[in-house]
């Protein structure tokens, strides 16, 4: 994973590599470092954890140079310590990466049997020593960088400097995104557009395989194949703003209260509502041809495509596949001809999911995809695009990105429903109806945070924490378990309610939280039964469901949450409202990171 960022400026660089960085820092917090190239040398700065220790260190020994790469690391080989952090300087080779070198071990081997010595577990610094090995062959910095990249295997995107060549950046993609950037006189590299977004909307996306020979004056790009080729300067449309918590403590509960209106805005490009239609993006493909889907997503995006698949399944009658990105290729799937591929992804950026995505487009399917990220290689890549409007999501745990990915999920089908000649124009009225409700019914969920804060410490207490749900609301239940473990750290499962009794009943004493969530409505006598039978073994309930649903089976419970009385289709979206705030609260009240918990990275570019 990791943010990578490279300027040749006129003028001192290090305040403007730090505000990319701090972009970045979605992609991994474990380390982050910089250099430059001031005077024929090499100057860097390097600090293990948060970027804001970078910043102090900077503040306290300024770095001087007009031109300098950056980066932000999660750590893949080596532990987060300042000699792995990035950049790695070799003899006249300083050099930033993003991704895995997968052959790295025989290439270590090969060049530790030549002498040379490491300083670092990384896999990148092999890439630095390979490069420096061609300089000392007698080769010039372009030809190595050339030389080098053939021999490399795995998803990478590089940044290369030389002391030698102070006015030379090379940068170089293969599976991880890079970006160029066009300025006045100046030019930079980044892992993405946002990173880029104040010093250019000039951008050139780089192709698989690229390499960039970047000077003040020039850019050339070449391909894999070392021909120079053109790749299109456009505008990125990316905010240079960096985003602010407004009044809210965290950017999760910022983004949790932001719900009703970026859903309420990701609605409007999908409901039409003089036709009480709902619509999806202008596409020259008939849905009506579909006869399966197949949905692959990550974490919390892959609960949205289990959603959608129950949704699509009852609406659509089309049967649905639903993978785990990191498991698609891996398990050889079939693919019947009228086959239609959905990947969801808030980064657009998701190494496993990009690469499904390809995997589907090279076995000719049709591809569409719920992104958030309108710039992202998987937006670009995709067949149809159906954006979510949820805008920047910041906070590492996705909120408010799940739920306007759901809110596209509904139009997707209901958009096959019509087409496959499922739905009268009176049920999609009403569905319309429905959909429209979700922004209120949504305002009225947050109505009860103060009740779920004071829950909390009854769940902080806990060591492990269970979560039940039947139908739509057995993909929150999994939703539920993960955010509560990536924020607070206390280890939750999420089970279908039926299936409790075949098995994880035996977990079930009276120190383990059993979170239910159960909207009153068909299905809620049998969750309900599934609960019972948990608390009779002294489960400790937590209630989440109406006023109806809490009068019929509130009792027992050690908290009830009480939700707006909604329509089945609308609870998914209505239901994460508590079950995000109680996660939040639980790690606020244990003093948790919460928006960068320990380990993770917003943005997951490695497979
Ligand atoms: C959990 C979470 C992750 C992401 C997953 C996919 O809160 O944020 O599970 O959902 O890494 O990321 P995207 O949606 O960017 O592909």
């Amino acid at each position: 994973m990791c943010g990578i960022v490279g300027i040749l400026g006129h003028g001192p660089v290090a305040d403007r590599l730090l505000d990319g960085l701090k972009r970045l820092e979605y992609r991994g917090y474990d380390s982050s470092g910089m250099c430059t190239v001031h005077d024929g040398q090499f100057d860097r700065r390097r600090a293990p954890g948060k970027l804001a220790n970078l910043a102090r260190r900077l503040a306290e020994d300024p770095l001087p140079g007009d031109g300098g790469i950056a980066h932000t690391r999660w750590a893949t080989h080596g532990a987060p310590t300042e000699d792995n952090a990035h950049p790695h300087i070799v003899g006249d080779v300083v050099l930033v990466h993003n991704g895995i070198i997968e052959n790295f071990k025989p290439l270590r081997d090969e060049l530790i049997a030549e002498g040379r010595q490491f300083l670092s577990q990384t896999d990148t610094e092999v890439v630095a020593h390979l490069v420096d090995r061609e300089l000392s062959r007698g080769f010039k910095p372009k030809e190595a960088v050339a030389n080098v990249l053939p021999r490399l295997h795995g998803a990478f995107a590089l940044g290369v400097m030389f002391k030698s060549e102070p006015d030379l950046l090379i940068g170089a993609r293969l599976g991880a995104p890079l970006t160029v950037g066009y300025g006045d006189g100046e030019n930079f590299i980044g892992s993405d557009a946002l990173a880029l977004a104040p010093l250019t909307q000039r951008i050139a996306y780089l192709e698989e395989g690229d390499w960039a020979v970047v000077t003040r004056a020039h850019v050339q790009v070449y391909d894999k194949n070392n021909e120079a080729v053109e790749r299109p300067i456009v505008n990125s449309g990316a905010s240079g703003q960096l985003m602010d918590k407004g009044n809210h403590r965290h950017f999760m509960q910022k983004e949790i209260y932001e719900q009703p209106v970026v859903v309420a805005q990701t609605l409007r490009s999908y409901l039409r509502p003089l036709e009480e239609q709902v619509a999806l993006p202008d596409m020259e493909f008939d849905l009506a041809g579909v006869e399966r889907v197949a949905i692959v997503a990550c974490g919390t995006a892959y609960y949205v495509g289990m959603i959608g698949k129950y949704w699509i399944e009852q609406l659509a009658r089309i049967p649905v596949e639903i993978d785990f990105a990191s498991e698609f290729r891996y398990r050889d799937p079939v693919f019947t001809p009228n086959m239609l591929g959905v990947v969801i992804s808030q980064s657009g950026e998701t190494a496993d999911t990009l690469a499904a995505l390809r995997h589907m487009k090279e076995s000719g399917l049709t591809t569409g995809g719920i992104i958030n990220v309108p710039t992202s290689s998987m937006a670009r890549e995709v067949d149809l695009l159906l954006p979510t409007h949820a805008g920047p999501e910041i906070g590492v745990a996705s909120t408010k990105a799940f739920t306007c990915q759901l809110a596209v999920m509904a139009a997707l089908a209901v958009n096959l429903a019509r087409a496959k000649g499922k739905l009268t124009a009176e049920e999609e009225r009403e569905i319309v109806h429905h959909l429209r409700e979700v922004p209120e019914a949504m305002s009225h969920a947050l109505g009860h945070d103060a009740e779920i804060e004071a829950i909390a410490p009854k769940i902080a207490a806990a060591r492990d924490v269970l979560y039940l749900g039947r139908g739509p609301e057995y993909p929150m239940a999994l939703e539920g378990a993960l955010k509560l473990k990536e924020i607070s750290y206390i280890h939750a499962e999420g089970y279908a309610s039926g299936e409790m009794k075949h098995g994880p009943i035996a977990l079930i004493d009276d120190s383990v939280p059993l979170i239910v969530i159960a909207p009153s409505g068909p299905l809620f006598d049998k969750t309900v039964s599934n609960m019972q039978e948990a608390q009779a073994r002294g489960a400790q309930v937590v209630l989440i469901s109406d006023a109806e649903g809490i009068a019929q089976a509130g009792e027992n419970t050690i908290a009830t949450i009480e939700m707006p009385k909604v329509h089945p289709l609308i609870a998914p979206l209505v239901y994460a409202v508590p079950v995000q705030l109680l996660a939040y609260h639980v790690a606020v009240f244990k003093g948790t990171d919460v928006d960068q918990p320990r380990n993770l990275a917003k943005s997951v570019t490695v497979e």
